[in-house]
């Protein structure tokens, strides 16, 4: 062959090697988010918003329904959790919630109309603990979700079912060899890593302490192992997901751990791994005698919450925009029962005895995504307990598997 054809093929390869590259390129952007440094560059890809921009859409509010008149309790035979509300607002609220959850079948996905009153259907019962949850939210949980709020349509989007829920890891993805090599296979529960598939459990049911740090010397009771490392980095990995955020979104990456140089979203992460924690174990797990078998996971287990059911890849659900001016229906006014069957939800935790210095100190950069809210985000006051490191160490009273 000559040497010229050599020259030119050697040319075609490389031409179609770069035209690849460039056709698999997306363009990226960055955002510096704190003091500069290597810590704090939000980086990101316009292209993402695309499909975000399509998914974060909310159905038009209905014009306000007038609050005098009957209550709906007044007027109606079997009405336990939107009781206070009067019967503009009750009607107002049940085509909302047609709208939100059951576009397609209408009033009869929970109702056998003209018949209102009866609980035959489990769609109905459900729907009644998810009426009296959104208002827990909404009402008890304010350092996540601030003024914003939720509605029925931040998790279920127009479907009868969420598209993100998730399950416990089942011995098959957990994998029988694991157990001797601690490879597993990639699962999305462990954001598609081959990290530990049942850190959600861990997490975000039970309450096991999230960290890596260690704050006493090896040997001498310190209980953060490697398991616990793995099983962190997974949830993180999960929770940066969920939001379409990188980790400095909440961090300074040169100290994870530390408070002091994390932002204020970071604490209100805090709050909402809390708040995860307890509608999955006061709202969820009492739903599995309600749900039929066809809803429940591999394992036999009730579907559950996490991060990605509201938030479903952008920082604040919905692009933040605010549910509860729209819809003051679904705040709990303090004279209405806490929950319909009477048990006591789970409060957010107590505030610290001391915490990190002020979060309004931090210096911080701009949100990266696109906002619609017009109220400033809300930053709790109380910011988590930082005492709580060497606390959660020795509170830690599982021995390591
Ligand atoms: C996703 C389920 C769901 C859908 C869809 C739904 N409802 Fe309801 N409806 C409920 C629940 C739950 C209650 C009971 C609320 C409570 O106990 O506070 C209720 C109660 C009612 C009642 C009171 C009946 C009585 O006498 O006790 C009426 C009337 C009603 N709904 C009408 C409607 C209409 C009209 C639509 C369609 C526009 C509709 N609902 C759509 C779940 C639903
Ligand atoms: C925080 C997220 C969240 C909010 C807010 C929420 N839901 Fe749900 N809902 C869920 C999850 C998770 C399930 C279980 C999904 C599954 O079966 O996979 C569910 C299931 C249901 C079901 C059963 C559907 C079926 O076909 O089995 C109904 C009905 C329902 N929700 C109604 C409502 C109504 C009405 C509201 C608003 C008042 C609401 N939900 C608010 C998360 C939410
Ligand atoms: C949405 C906010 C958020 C994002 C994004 C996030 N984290 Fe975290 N991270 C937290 C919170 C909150 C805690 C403390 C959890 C607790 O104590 O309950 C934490 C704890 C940690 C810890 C444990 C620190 C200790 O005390 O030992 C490490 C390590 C960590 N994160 C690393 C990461 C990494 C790596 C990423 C990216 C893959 C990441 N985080 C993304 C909020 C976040
Ligand atoms: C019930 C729905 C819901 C769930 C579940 C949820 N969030 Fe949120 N989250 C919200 C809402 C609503 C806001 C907006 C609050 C506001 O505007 O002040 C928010 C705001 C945030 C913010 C602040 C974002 C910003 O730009 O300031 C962070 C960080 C966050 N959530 C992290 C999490 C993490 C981590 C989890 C899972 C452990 C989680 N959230 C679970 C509803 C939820």
């Amino acid at each position: 062959m000559s040497p010229f054809r050599v020259i030119v093929g050697v040319l075609c390869i490389g031409l179609v090697v770069i035209i690849g590259l460039l056709a698999g390129y997306q363009r990226t952007e960055v955002v510096q988010r704190g003091y500069r440094g290597l810590g704090m560059n939000q980086i990101y890809r316009p292209s993402y918003f695309e499909k975000e921009d399509v998914i974060n859409k909310f159905p038009k509010p209905l014009g306000p329904a007038k609050t005098d008149g009957p209550t709906a309790a007044e007027a109606y035979e079997n009405v336990h959790v939107l009781g206070d509300l009067s019967k503009a607002q009750f009607a107002r609220t049940m085509l909302s919630i047609k709208a939100w959850v059951a576009p397609d079948v209408g009033c009869n996905f929970c109702h056998a109309a003209p018949i209102y009153n009866s609980d035959e259907k489990y769609t109905k019962r459900v729907a009644r603990r998810m009426i009296a949850m959104t208002r827990h939210i909404n009402t008890d949980w304010t350092q996540h979700v601030g003024k914003t709020g939720v509605t029925c349509y931040t998790c279920h989007r127009g479907q009868p079912v969420p598209a993100k829920v998730w399950f416990e890891a089942t011995e098959r993805d957990d994998g029988l060899m694991q157990r001797r090599t601690l490879q597993r296979p990639p699962t999305p529960a462990a954001a598609d890593t081959a990290l530990p598939a049942d850190s959600l459990t861990e997490y975000l049911l039970h309450d096991d302490p999230i960290r890596v740090d260690g704050t006493t010397p090896l040997q001498s009771g310190n209980r953060n192992s490697v398991q616990h490392a793995r099983q962190t980095y997974t949830l993180m990995m999960v929770m940066s997901e969920s939001l379409g955020v990188n980790c400095d979104f909440c961090h300074n990456m040169r100290a994870w751990a530390s408070w002091e140089i994390s932002t204020p979203q970071r604490v209100t992460a805090w709050y909402g791994i809390r708040m995860v924690r307890d509608l999955n174990n006061t709202v969820m797990e009492p739903l599995k005698s309600e749900l039929p078998p066809e809803r429940l996971g591999p394992g036999g287990d009730v579907p559950k919450i996490y991060c990605a059911t509201c938030h479903q890849g952008s920082n604040k659900p919905l692009y933040g925009q605010p549910m509860l001016k729209y819809y003051p229906e679904l705040v709990r006014p303090a004279s209405a029962p806490v929950n319909p069957d009477g048990t006591v939800p789970n409060l957010p935790p107590d505030p610290p005895e001391a915490g990190p210095p002020s979060l309004n100190d931090w210096g911080g950069g701009t949100d990266v995504q696109k906002t619609a809210a017009t109220e400033a985000p809300a930053v709790p006051s109380t910011p988590p307990p930082t005492a709580s490191l060497s606390a959660a160490a020795a509170a830690t009273a599982r021995v390591n598997h």
